[in-house]
């Protein structure tokens, strides 16, 4: 238990007094007053002509109202306990109940949502939320990466990975995912989603190739707009169904050398703004909850800087240039890691939110992850930078400010804290069949038809063999973050609802038979090898990386590396007709020649998740094909990096420059 030094719950009290007079009068706190002129229902507030979200409305005002208001009631320990996101495991409701936090968070797959129903997922986060609001008054936000759907929590709809949603071209579809996603979070009591990952991936080598909507600014900007929409309900936070969007990671993390996790990017600042910074100026212009900055370093005008660390992106461009006005979440750990330290440090804490880090996302603890009492170092590095100086007082009340203002637009405060808990109505539509339907139609808009020799679309008459262990795994369909952190080819369907690619081939009326292993398959006969990826996340997926969960075989960008590629040599070999499937995170390069000239058709299904039958329905053409490339497809391993609108100072070479495979924006169709 962390002495924090607030002494018993009369100060405690004292906030919830506070809390509560900023909410008695009016919806959040400024007393009406009868003299101002009649706004009109909507407080006469302006809309954005581009975006159409309300700004600079009296609401605002009432909200930056009711934020000084609290902020006037907070000592520098309590300021500081708002600047910190703490790990659910290391967060009893016993010491919230005192300490007050900003926010609550699990990573991948960690206790409480991992293996979670939503109702047990619901009871905890909401005796969580009970210590916050009774004891500090000032509810937690409690924060998840649902990045394809909460798929971490069992019976969640689980979405295509953000890759396939690129290829749908398709904002509107992504913004009703968006706004589904949320609902199944605020169901359970989740206001915060560490999503969506906006970086513009130049290098698909990279393990977060999948989180991404491709290698343009334009679709990265398109889509993020299209999720934060869904997610923010429209820009209306105080809707029952919005959750607090984060857009991550700032900036450029697409761009590191070789395409390395945790890497370095080398690129000047034109290509910054070029390439990597307009899905983020789109982000703030929709009034974005939350950024995360990256972990990765970046090279400039010789000088290397980390990212968590860095005014120029976090304060000058963020703020001076956009006008972010929600709060700068660190990556997990991302403060005490910087610069290989490893523990939070006064000198650590003082870089970061002099920078321009406003909350820090703290897993390291004395009992696990790093072998020290993250949380307490950091918050003695916000006291003890204030009370010498070295913090200035006003940067921690901005960054208060800022987190407050989000739980205000939330309207977490009003009817006695009524929002800041899990909602009934909306678990219920945790794996709804509305939203089942709409990840079916996700799936099959998500897919790129790459060769049709005329086989597709099946016969539903004619007998068709599907082989490949990807064909009948829920977990291989999903990919990462799902269930947990890395996902895994063994989750089945009492994990994920929803059904194999198999599985949806005989529902929709296939005449199927399945072949696991591709063997014993007599010539000429029709069959649909699905392989590809094994499931990965972060680092782990890098090309050829032996990072933490080192999976054998390693990652790997080359089609012929990945496991179970002799289902397809096995199924070729038998002289059969073979519609390949490719389930991957990212383009894989065709290496083994047999790859195009020896099958007759070619489709990239990227990770479709819950909905195996969107694969089915397309194959058979009971939906076309319409998606499109989102990446340059390499034709060699030696072209990558190769990307549309080459900067000159970046790594890799220009689509044009190359005689690529297939072109971003290619899609065949029937
Ligand atoms: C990870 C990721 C970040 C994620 C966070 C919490 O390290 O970099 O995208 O939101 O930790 O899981």
């Amino acid at each position: 238990m962390r002495d924090m030094g607030f002494r018993g719950n009369s100060r405690c009290a004292f906030m919830l007094l506070a809390a509560w007079a900023a909410t008695a009068c009016g919806d959040d706190g400024v007393k009406n007053d009868p003299s101002e002129a009649d706004a009109g229902p909507d407080g006469g507030g302006e809309t954005d002509s581009e975006t159409g979200i309300p700004v600079d409305t009296e609401e605002d005002a009432r909200i930056e109202a009711a934020v000084d208001a609290m902020l006037a009631t907070m000592t520098l320990e309590q300021k500081a306990a708002q600047m910190t996101e703490g790990q659910y495991e290391d967060v009893p409701a016993s010491e919230l109940r005192t300490a007050c936090y900003g926010s609550v968070f699990n990573g991948g797959g960690e206790a409480p949502i991992g293996n979670a129903t939503p109702d047990t997922l619901a009871n905890s986060l909401d005796a969580l939320q009970a210590a916050a609001v009774d004891g500090c008054g000032i509810p937690i936000l409690y924060g998840v990466d649902a990045v394809h759907g909460n798929a971490q929590v069992t019976g969640a709809t689980v979405f295509p990975h953000n890759i396939g949603l690129g290829a749908t071209g398709d904002p509107a579809l992504v913004e009703a995912i968006g706004r589904a996603t949320a609902k199944e979070c605020r169901g359970v009591g989740i206001l915060l989603n560490f999503s969506p990952q906006i970086s513009v991936i130049r290098d698909e080598r990279w393990g977060r190739s999948y989180e991404g909507f491709g290698e343009t600014p334009e679709i990265n900007r398109q889509m993020a707009s299209a999720v934060i929409r869904g997610l923010q309900a429209g820009g209306d936070l105080s809707d029952p169904g919005a959750v607090a969007a984060t857009a991550k990671h700032f900036v450029g993390d697409g761009g590191t050398l070789d395409g390395a996790n945790l890497g370095t990017t080398a690129f000047g600042m034109e290509t910054l703004r070029a390439i990597h910074l307009p899905p983020f100026e789109a982000a703030v212009d929709l009034r974005v909850s939350s950024i995360m900055p990256s972990y990765h370093q970046w090279i400039r005008d010789g000088q290397t800087y980390e990212m968590t660390f860095d005014m120029l992106t976090l304060n000058d461009i963020l703020i001076g240039e956009l006008g972010f006005d929600g709060f700068r979440l660190s990556d997990y750990d991302a403060v005490a890691r910087a610069e290989g330290v490893e523990r939070y440090t006064d000198e650590n804490v003082r870089q970061a939110i002099t920078a321009g880090i406003d909350m820090s996302m703290v897993a390291m603890d004395s009992s696990d992850w790093g072998g020290t009492d993250g949380i307490a170092d950091w918050m003695a590095g916000i006291v003890n930078g204030v009370t010498q100086g070295t913090i200035p007082a006003e940067r921690v009340d901005d960054a208060v400010r800022r987190i407050l203002r989000i739980k205000h637009r939330m309207d977490l405060f009003s009817n006695d804290f009524q929002k800041a808990f899990s909602n009934p109505a909306l678990r219920a539509e945790i794996g709804s069949a509305a939203h089942m339907d709409l990840a079916r139609q996700a799936v099959q808009k998500s897919l790129v038809l790459l060769e049709n020799s005329g086989v597709l679309p099946l016969s539903k008459t004619e007998p068709v063999i599907v082989a490949g262990p990807w064909a009948g795994s829920m977990g291989c369909q999903s990919g990462g973050w799902t269930v947990d952190w890395q996902g895994s080819h063994t989750y089945g369907k009492n994990k994920i609802i929803g059904e194999t690619i198999i599985e949806g081939m005989q529902q929709v009326g296939g005449s199927v038979t399945y072949n696991q292993d591709g063997s014993g398959i007599a010539a000429g006969s029709t069959v649909v090898v699905v392989i590809g990826e094994i499931p990965y996340a972060e680092g782990a997926g890098d090309h050829h990386s032996n990072d933490y969960f080192a999976k054998s075989p390693p990652p790997s960008v080359l089609l012929s590396e990945q496991q179970e590629y002799g289902v397809l040599t096995a199924a070729l070999d038998a002289g059969a007709q073979v519609v390949l499937v490719i389930i991957s995170g990212r383009p894989l390069v065709f290496d083994d020649p047999r790859i195009l000239t020896d099958t007759a058709a070619i489709v990239a299904a990227w990770l479709p998740g819950s909905r195996g039958i969107g694969v089915a329905d397309v194959l058979y053409g009971d939906a076309p094909f319409s998606g499109k490339l989102t990446h340059t497809w390499p034709r060699s391993y030696d072209q990558i990096p190769v990307n549309v609108n080459q900067q000159p100072d970046e790594d890799g070479v220009d689509a044009t420059a190359v005689d690529v495979l297939y072109e971003y924006g290619y899609g065949l169709t029937y």
